[in-house]
């Protein structure tokens, strides 16, 4: 967190997966609204959620985040998703960190299904003009959604859409800033770059931080680690790895090469994000695959001497039919990628959990 971080420092940099915005002057007055409405989330839960992180990174605790991939604006099923929090939970061999995607995932840095919808916070599903008033409509939704979460369940969501971003930053008499529009904010794969707006934005809050890992390198993740947390401070960077099918050859030398420097992140895995393939028009992700690589990361973390800190997974409490290969109930309601229903979730979970266990894995 340098000196003279500001909340605008993210607008010297070049930032990925932006809408443009036809008016300027209406996405002036709707930042102007956001920069003066109260905060969705506390400072003092966040504060909280990052000793929580740190316990996960110790490897006393472990984190479980998860939700969907895109919320929309219809009212989310919040009892449904923290009853298969509790079941994920009560899987695990230590207290879990219940951190939901919800409250704010409403931004998508792509194409979804061959539309230019970057999410409900951007443009409506049949409109592609991006319209700033829908950052208002998406505070709205949040902050009702984050008043009604029961207690410990947290939230996070992809610090994508800066401007909204931007305009949720607050200061603490203390003088730290801090984002009012989550809990925890992760920073995607594709708006990780080491000179973006995105990790300039994210390099001075308070906030734990996320980052999603595809394909990294050794040297760009050292950079990374040290712009977002130079002060090294417990629970503030969880690394969230998901490779895919290269894990096995890809992830050693990343956890290597934070261990050589002394850092303790918390490495959790997003076994879906990386074994995701085109079907058509719709992406398809099967539950095997979703489930080696959850192993796989555990084995690797195992063998690496770090904590296998927790899963990240979209995940639905419905029973759903989006991830295919084993227990799919029916229908189809993603507005983005395949989510796990309840019974897929509980599998990877369990395959986790038993995968932790293996004292003489990889
Ligand atoms: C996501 O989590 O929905 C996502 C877009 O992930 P990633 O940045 O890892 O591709
Ligand atoms: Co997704």
């Amino acid at each position: 967190m340098t000196m003279n971080w500001h909340p605008a420092l993210w607008r010297s940099r070049p930032a990925a997966q932006q809408p443009a915005y036809a008016d300027a002057g209406a996405l002036a007055a709707v930042e102007a609204a956001l920069a003066q409405a109260p905060p969705i989330v506390s400072l003092d839960d966040v504060d909280a959620l990052r000793r929580e992180l740190a316990e996960a990174a110790a490897g006393r605790a472990l984190l479980l985040q998860g939700g969907d991939c895109a919320e929309t604006f219809a009212e989310p099923d919040i009892a449904g998703l923290a009853g298969l929090f509790d079941q994920l939970a009560g899987m695990l061999p230590l207290p879990a960190v219940r951190l939901a995607r919800i409250a704010g995932q409403f931004a998508k840095p792509r194409t979804v299904e061959g539309r230019v919808w970057r999410g409900e916070i951007v443009n409506g599903r049949d409109a592609l003009e991006p319209d700033p008033e829908r950052m208002r409509q998406a505070y709205a939704h949040a902050a009702t959604t984050a008043g009604r979460l029961p207690k410990r369940l947290y939230a996070s969501h992809e610090a994508l859409l800066l401007p909204y971003e931007q305009a949720l930053v607050r200061q603490w008499d203390d003088g730290r800033w801090w984002s009012g529009s989550g809990h925890m904010l992760w920073i995607g794969d594709r708006t990780r770059q080491l000179d973006g707006a995105h990790v300039a934005f994210a390099a001075g809050l308070a906030n734990p931080v996320g980052v999603k890992l595809g394909a990294i390198g050794a040297d760009e993740l050292r950079r990374l680690a040290d712009l977002i947390d130079p002060e090294r401070m417990p629970g503030r960077l969880t690394l969230i790895v998901r490779i895919g099918p290269k894990i096995d050859a890809a992830l050693p030398p990343l956890i290597r090469a934070l261990r050589q420097e002394g850092r303790q992140p918390l490495w959790v895995s997003d076994p879906l994000h990386g074994n995701t393939s085109r079907g058509g028009p719709r992406k398809v992700r099967r539950l095997a695959d979703a489930v080696w690589e959850a192993e796989a990361f555990a084995a690797i973390a195992r063998s690496e001497g770090v904590p296998a800190g927790g899963l990240h997974l979209e995940m639905t409490p419905e029973d759903v039919a989006e991830v295919s290969g084993g227990l799919e109930g029916e229908g189809w309601t993603s507005a983005c990628d395949p989510r796990l229903n309840p019974r897929q979730a509980e599998a990877v979970v369990a395959a986790f959990a038993a995968a932790l266990g293996r004292r003489d894995a990889a």
